[in-house]
């Protein structure tokens, strides 16, 4: 991606001082999303930073990794996949619990989702602690898929999340903090 694009992408992140808790610096993506050239640059970023071409399926999570994960799906000619908090999906699901500051939360996978030996590229809008990203990336493991990699729209370094995804596949981000 040309730099100046990269600097237009950083510019229109909002900064949200103190939510959704004090002390909490938010990354508010919404102004970049709202922005049709910026979408677009975005999504081709994040797919350019893979070097992958093609795949069977994209994972997104619940869920601002639906709008990123369906984007670049359909501009890869890929499946989409949602990975769902626990209780959202319908059919039969394989489950994960995983820690969080506080607490753990769960996401589900539907059971048919990815065919043993399918391509997969995970994507989501943050990488931060880690945590959701290694849930949805055992549950495409359990499900047999064959990660090529995950992309991320914003990775907070300092966080130290990449370690927790790193192994299935190269790890992408588009920003950097
Ligand atoms: C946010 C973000 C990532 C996750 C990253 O999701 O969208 O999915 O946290 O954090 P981690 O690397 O520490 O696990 P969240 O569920 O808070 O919100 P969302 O439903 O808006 O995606
Ligand atoms: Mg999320």
């Amino acid at each position: 991606m040309a730099p100046d694009t990269l600097d237009s992408i950083r510019r229109t992140i909002r900064d949200v001082p103190d939510f959704p808790k004090p002390g909490i610096l938010f990354k508010d993506i919404t102004p970049v999303l709202a922005n049709p050239a910026l979408l677009a640059q975005t999504i081709d970023g994040m797919i350019e930073a893979t070097g992958i071409t093609k795949v069977d399926k994209v994972v997104g999570i619940d869920a601002r990794g639906f709008i990123f994960g369906a984007l670049i799906a359909a501009r890869l000619g890929a499946g989409f996949i949602p990975v769902r908090k626990k209780g959202k999906l319908p059919w039969q699901t394989r489950g994960v619990d995983y820690a969080l500051e506080y607490g753990t939360n769960s996401v589900e996978m539907h059971l048919d989702a990815i065919t043993p030996g399918e391509t997969v590229l995970l994507a989501d809008d943050l990488l931060a602690t880690g945590g959701t990203a290694a849930a949805a990336l055992h549950l495409i493991g359990q499900a047999g898929g064959r990660v090529l990699g995950s992309t991320f729209f914003i990775e907070l370094a300092f966080l130290g999340g990449r370690e927790k995804v790193s192994g299935p596949g190269p790890v992408h981000s588009l920003i950097t903090y």
